[in-house]
């Protein structure tokens, strides 16, 4: 694995009806693992959407392993190595889960052995169809798909949303495999705790900005900085 950093710098984009963005700088350096927390609507998703290139930034930089990504169209921001797992996961109701992930595979990607080897319930589940995942199932088979692509940043939004505890446990796992590695990840989370967990750092973002940036220990002391931007 050859993990890759990626910059915002002043980053400002949104819909027609103005800038959800405002500035929004930060940073995750290779081989980091990053939560990226916010309350409800404070552009989370849309910071990854724009890193992406599904939303165009209308001014700032995005760069990737020193790449200006910041005008690229999504499939070249794929090609360059950023594997994008959205909430909704993407999971066809009619395909197996091998077809899944046969369909997608980059020469430098996961092989489909290790894939069952890091993933057992895929492996257990191969020949079944989408719509008989469970949705922890269905997460698990999203970030599976994605390592066939050999990403050398991994961005996942939500991953345990909705998922019982001993999924969320497996999924907790496998994303601290992938830490070991030395995979570079970006993951919102509205389960706080989780992302504590897991973590190197964590970025709070509100109202579109970078509100505060710091290690979970920090997070955790901070009774503040949690009520003013999580309410909690
Ligand atoms: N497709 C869209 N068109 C117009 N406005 C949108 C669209 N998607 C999101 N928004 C608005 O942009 C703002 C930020 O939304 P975003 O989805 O980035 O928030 P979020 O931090 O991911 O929130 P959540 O925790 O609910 O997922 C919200 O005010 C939201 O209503
Ligand atoms: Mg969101």
């Amino acid at each position: 694995m050859n993990p890759a950093g990626i910059s915002l710098q002043s980053v400002d984009a949104g819909y027609d009806h103005g800038h959800v963005l405002q500035g929004l700088s930060f940073s995750v350096e290779p081989g980091e693992m990053v939560a990226l927390l916010g309350r409800n609507g404070s552009g989370k998703t849309t910071a990854l959407k724009t890193i992406m290139g599904i939303l165009r930034a209308q001014s700032g930089r995005i760069e990737f392993s020193d790449i200006d990504i910041t005008d690229k169209a999504t499939y070249k921001i794929a090609g360059l190595g950023i594997a994008y797992v959205p909430e909704t996961r993407g999971i066809f109701a009619s395909l197996s889960v091998h077809e899944h992930l046969t369909l997608v595979g980059a020469k430098s990607g996961w092989s489909l052995d290790r894939i069952y080897d890091t993933f057992p319930r895929l492996a257990e589940r191969r020949s079944h169809r989408g719509s008989k995942l469970s949705g922890g199932e269905q997460q698990m088979l999203a970030i599976a798909r994605a390592l066939r692509m050999g990403p050398r940043l991994l961005i996942l939004d939500e991953p345990t949303e909705g998922l019982a505890p001993v999924i969320v446990e497996e999924i907790a796992t496998i994303i601290e495999g992938l830490k070991h590695e030395g995979m570079t990840m970006v993951i919102v989370e509205q389960n706080y705790a989780f992302a504590a967990r897991i973590a190197d750092r964590i970025h709070i973002i509100g109202r579109g900005r970078l509100r505060w940036s710091g290690t979970p220990a920090e997070f955790d002391a901070d009774d503040e900085v949690r009520f003013t931007w999580l309410g909690i």
